[in-house]
């Protein structure tokens, strides 16, 4: 009798600590990446309230680029995902409380899929790791919007126009600009302050990095916002912030 309770005892243990293992277990884990600042995302398991919970991050590039994963057969595919040959230990992320991890200097070979994960221990008890989808920066980075400086004479706006910089740099120190990796547009837009607030006329597209606006009512508040587009991948970023400027 008391043999099988004990029995009974230690299989309620395992079966607990299995439980605890996957209620722990890190939840969507995903990549965000703005002008190709990579960071690693995830939400904590299911258990709430687990504040000493802390988390273990590796990533690894994959061995196989974008093209060749398109004709591994499915079993191969499954082992090239979750092979735990060249997974890599990310320092600054081991053992941490945070639910984010920056990957961007491990990212830098930037047409290279990269696969991320992580794992949570909370009392003594390790979760699974929980594998990120393949992320390829150059295919999946956020553009950010220019920069937009506004100089205005009495009917005409001049605009100037930066492109967001990556967090690379060069050897000379200065961050490199996103139109290195891309052939990047530029969409202006302008907002008559007299007509809707919402309505929003293009007013440019493409290269220029100078634009002049003409032929603008003196008195009349301008304001204007721009936007990048990359025409290859069909991405475009958010609004850039809104200058805006009342002519003399
Ligand atoms: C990325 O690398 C640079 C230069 O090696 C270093 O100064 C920086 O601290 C690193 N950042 C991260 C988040 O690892
Ligand atoms: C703007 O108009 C004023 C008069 O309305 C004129 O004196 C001034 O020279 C003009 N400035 C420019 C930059 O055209
Ligand atoms: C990425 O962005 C975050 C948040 O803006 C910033 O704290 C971090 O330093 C950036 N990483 C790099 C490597 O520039």
């Amino acid at each position: 009798m008391l043999c099988s309770c004990s029995l009974l005892f230690a299989a309620i243990l395992v079966l607990e600590k299995q439980v605890l293992q996957d209620l722990i277990k890190p939840r969507k884990v995903e990549f965000h990446s703005l002008n190709f600042n990579s960071t690693l995302h995830w939400q904590p398991g299911r258990a709430r309230g687990a504040r000493d919970t802390v988390y273990f991050v590796q990533y690894k590039v994959s061995l196989c680029p974008t093209a060749c994963l398109k004709h591994l057969p499915p079993f191969l595919l499954f082992l090239h995902r979750y092979g735990q040959s060249t997974w890599q230990n990310k320092d600054d992320c081991w053992g941490i409380q945070n639910h984010v991890c920056d990957l961007t200097n491990e990212t830098s070979d930037i047409q290279e899929p990269y696969y991320g994960r992580v794992k949570a221990t909370s009392t003594g008890v390790y979760s699974d790791w929980s594998v990120s989808c393949r992320f390829t920066p150059w295919q999946e980075t956020m553009i950010g919007p220019p920069t937009v400086t506004v100089d205005h004479s009495n009917k005409s706006i001049t605009l100037k126009l930066r492109a967001p910089r990556s967090p690379y740099r060069r050897k000379t120190g200065s961050k490199i600009p996103m139109t290195k990796y891309y052939d990047l547009l530029y969409k202006v837009f302008i907002i008559n302050n007299l007509l809707d607030e919402q309505h929003r006329v293009l007013v440019y597209e493409g290269k220029d990095k100078v634009i002049k606006i003409e032929g603008l009512r003196p008195g009349v508040s301008y304001c204007i916002v721009a936007k990048t587009y990359v025409p290859m991948l069909d991405h475009s970023s958010a609004y850039s912030s809104k200058k805006c400027t009342v002519l003399q």
